[in-house]
């Protein structure tokens, strides 16, 4: 089955949560895809220098506005989106990402891996990693930006059973767009990293992004992507079930190869 995946890569203002979203439903507007993921915190920005500023621009999953929003945007396109936002539940904070369904499901995933500072804002995600289907029955899971670093992520998603691997990111460090080609490749998955673009200024911090956006194929190919600074809503046509074949060779399987029992330490 043919699906149209890709990424919607921009540069949000800071603490500007109305003007971002508006801004990420003009770049969506008309665009005709399947799935398309946005950046980690995107309604929000990423340099905080409070924890009242995430506070302030935090939304409640469930009942917020923001989600609403998007889930008219959803229905209205017809596209299935995932969106990094900053969450408050339960007088906690979380650095979050929002699968929104066209048929009005919505999933939540929790950054368990918080990046340097992000310590300071966030709890570490509670919900594990999972995987939800949407448009069409395709198995997508999620995970945020520095959740790239640590393969079990990436490797837990895929073992149970996702086929597309949603990526918001605020990549800062240089690796990760040639880590995922071997994420998408050890997993036989297909991958979506969303970076966002622009140099973001809040007091005395000043942090640059490095864009690059990204679809890599369950073989490693670079589909599409796009360069460190456009703001630009890229997709490509994917055949959704080569990620089900999990043949290496005619002696190897990428699943039933595993030796789980030599893993252990
Ligand atoms: C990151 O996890 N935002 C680098």
């Amino acid at each position: 089955m043919l699906f149209k995946i890709g990424f919607c890569q921009f540069k949000p203002a800071l603490l500007e949560k109305e003007k971002n979203i508006a801004k990420m439903c003009s770049l969506v507007d008309e665009i005709q895809a399947d799935l398309i993921v946005f950046p980690e915190l995107c309604t929000s920005g990423y340099v905080f220098c409070e924890k009242s500023e995430v506070q302030e621009f935090a939304d409640d999953f469930e009942s917020s506005k923001t989600t609403r929003l998007f889930t008219e945007l959803s229905q209205k396109n017809n596209t299935a989106y995932v969106i990094g936002f900053p969450e408050k539940h339960d007088r906690k904070l979380y650095n979050s990402s929002m699968l929104i369904n066209p048929d009005g499901t919505k999933h939540l995933y929790r950054k368990i891996h918080l990046f340097n500072e992000e310590k300071q804002w966030f709890a570490p995600g509670d919900l594990g990693f999972n995987v939800h289907q949407t448009k069409y029955g395709v198995l997508v899971g999620q995970m945020i930006c520095f959740d790239w670093i640590f393969p079990e992520a990436a490797r837990t998603l895929m073992l149970k059973g996702a086929q597309i691997i949603a990526h918001p990111a605020n990549l800062v460090l240089p690796w990760c767009q040639k880590a995922m080609i071997t994420r998408s490749l050890e997993n036989r998955v297909y991958t979506i990293t969303c970076n966002r673009t622009g140099t973001e200024v809040n007091q005395d911090k000043e942090f640059y992004f490095t864009g690059m956006s990204q679809v890599v194929s369950p073989l490693g190919e670079v589909l599409c992507d796009a360069d460190k600074i456009e703001e630009r809503v890229v997709v490509f046509e994917i055949d959704i079930e080569s990620a089900d074949d999990k043949q290496i060779t005619k002696y190897n399987n990428i699943l039933e190869d595993r030796i789980p029992e030599f893993y252990k330490y």
